[in-house]
């Protein structure tokens, strides 16, 4: 796969007749006019109060504010979300347009999803997370009391606006949750990210999870690569409940996996080391936090991981590159968690 494209920042997904582009740079939201789908006449702008970032459609455009944090991922706040679009009027022809980081993109795009059977939506991801991650794909979803993003739908947008100008006001600690994910994707191929300058990053980024998705849209196999690093990460954040920015818990999971696939014999010690590099590149934690001491109660998590498959289903590295693993020994386990204490 080659880093460039004919324009570095334009990236299609490739769905067939659900294909839609991510436009990746500074200002790209002003776009918005030109990538609503066609005979779109109202749009619902769904936002969080502290984003500070607006768009203009160019159309007739009510704006829905869901509250802040991850709270907001739940059926009722899609309930609420549907009952006033509804009671504004909006129809299936008209278009969503999620401004927000992850939990706004869920939510919308989840609630585009349901609303009236499935209306368009247009994602501009206000986050790092978000650009590289949660807005491209067409997951959507919210949290349940027994676990986060138990309910949803494969349901992609219309198009995508990464704008990498918001970035630029982004708090340091939400900075650094992206960058656990981009850190991700410095192992999911063999393209060197290290070169590339944040935007062009953002951008190579997409385009690996676009081709991801454009091979397994609903993750019955190759898709689940994304979830390197999140197996430990998950069962971090659960532990922690959330404490940890989602980022710095994929960090360390990154450095476990290559911990757990060096004992597997899959990768040598230079490419832990390269795990290491990267993670801390990015100023990013390579250990757990001290509070989180029992082994047995974070491999009672790995277990509980919704993206276990048949028993305990690990992503990790080979001379193949990443991939689904069954079967890992617990010993392995146990004694990969000393390495990131
Ligand atoms: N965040 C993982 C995925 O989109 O599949």
């Amino acid at each position: 796969m080659s880093l460039t494209a004919p324009d570095p920042h334009v990236v299609t997904v490739d769905l067939g007749t659900r294909s839609y582009d991510v436009h990746v740079g500074a200002g790209v939201r002003d776009r918005l006019g030109s990538v609503l789908p066609e005979g779109a006449r109202r749009a619902a702008v769904v936002t969080q109060g502290d984003i500070g970032w607006t768009v203009d459609s160019g159309l007739e455009q009510s704006v829905f504010t869901v509250p802040d944090g991850e709270e907001a991922k739940s059926l009722a706040e899609v309930e609420r979300l549907c009952r006033e679009m509804s009671e504004a009027g909006l129809t299936r022809s008209d278009v969503v347009v999620a401004v927000g980081g992850g939990v706004v993109t869920d939510v919308a795009g989840f609630a585009a999803a349901v609303y009236h059977r499935g209306m368009r939506y247009v994602s501009v991801p206000t986050t790092l997370l978000a650009q590289v991650d949660a807005a491209i794909g067409g997951k959507t979803g919210v949290n349940l009391p027994e676990g986060k993003n138990l309910v949803g739908a494969f349901w992609q947008p219309h198009a995508v606006l990464c704008d990498t100008e918001v970035l630029a006001t982004l708090p340091p600690a939400e900075m650094r949750s992206g960058q656990g994910e981009l850190a991700k994707y410095h192992f999911l191929t063999g393209d060197d990210l290290d070169v590339l300058d944040l935007t062009e990053r953002i951008a190579a980024a997409v385009r690996i999870k676009a081709d991801v998705v454009a091979a397994d849209e609903r993750e019955g196999g190759r898709r689940a690569i994304l979830n390197y690093g999140h197996t430990l990460a998950h069962a971090i954040e659960t532990a922690g409940r959330y404490d940890l920015r989602h980022g710095e818990a994929v960090a360390v999971g990154l450095i476990y996996a290559a911990e757990v696939a060096a004992r597997m014999g899959r990768i040598d010690t230079d490419r832990v080391a390269e795990h290491r590099r990267v993670v801390t590149g990015y100023g990013l934690p390579v250990r757990l936090p001290a509070m989180l001491d029992d082994d047995d109660a974070l491999l009672a998590l790995f277990g509980r991981d919704k993206k276990a498959v048949d028993g305990l289903t690990l992503i990790l590295d080979s001379d193949r590159g990443v991939e689904p693993v069954v079967g890992v020994p617990e010993a392995v386990l146990r004694d990969a968690l000393a390495a990131v204490r």
